[in-house]
């Protein structure tokens, strides 16, 4: 980091106060697989169902969020660890406003995922992984991207010739090919219950 002579600022109102206020345990629900492996669909359903339990929370999706701030990156190595530096300093400073955070990123690379993992507090960095066969992401390909990327109409494309590191322990692993939609957010949900990022609601 550049050394500029800039001092942390503490205010009155803290992480603490905020997340108390919502009555939540702020987190990052971290999903990477490869595109098409259901990343921004399980995401949704899950906070969906957040929402509705009354929690606070926010959704960074990749192919949203290249529209806006990382709007100047594209998909050279290069860049996707720069994408993922800032979606972690995002997701970062939306804990820190005591939000249940969810981002759906390919975030290829173990390293990049491991700096945002050690960018937020002991047990807040909650690692899913999409664990879909490349297969059957290429069997839906929902936005034609494999059929280019076979045709060399797309350069670097993850799984085709750009490479995805698979996490080695993510905290959740999701079989979005052998699971339903609601089935795999029910198996997300059941572990913030199990690990008290969330609370099971008075009958
Ligand atoms: S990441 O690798 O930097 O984490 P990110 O999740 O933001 O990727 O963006 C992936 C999305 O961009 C894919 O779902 C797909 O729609 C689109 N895309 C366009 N070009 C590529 C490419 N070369 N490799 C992967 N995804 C691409």
């Amino acid at each position: 980091m550049a050394t500029f002579n800039i001092v942390w600022h503490p205010h009155p109102v803290t992480k603490e106060n905020r997340s108390e206020q919502k009555q939540q345990r702020p987190c990052i629900l971290w999903f990477t697989g490869l595109s098409g492996a259901g990343k921004s669909t399980i995401a949704g359903a899950v906070e969906e169902k957040l929402y509705q339990r009354g929690h606070h929370t926010y959704l960074l999706d990749g192919d949203n969020v290249r529209h806006g701030l990382n709007g100047d990156l594209g998909f050279s190595d290069e860049d996707r660890v720069e994408n993922i530096r800032r979606i972690g300093e995002a997701a970062k400073l939306f804990t820190d406003a005591g939000l249940i955070v969810l981002t759906a990123f390919i975030s290829p690379f173990r390293a990049d995922r491991q700096l945002v993992r050690e960018l937020v507090e002991q047990g807040e960095f909650i690692e899913v992984h999409m664990d879909t066969p490349l297969t059957e992401c290429e069997q839906r390909d929902p936005k034609g991207l494999y059929q280019k990327a076979r045709d060399g109409l797309i350069k670097n494309f993850t799984g085709i010739d750009s490479e995805y590191e698979a996490p080695e322990a993510a905290e959740i692993v999701i079989k979005s090919a052998e699971f339903g939609i609601e089935e795999c957010a029910d198996q997300i949900i059941d572990y913030l219950l199990a690990n008290q990022i969330i609370y099971a609601r008075a009958k």
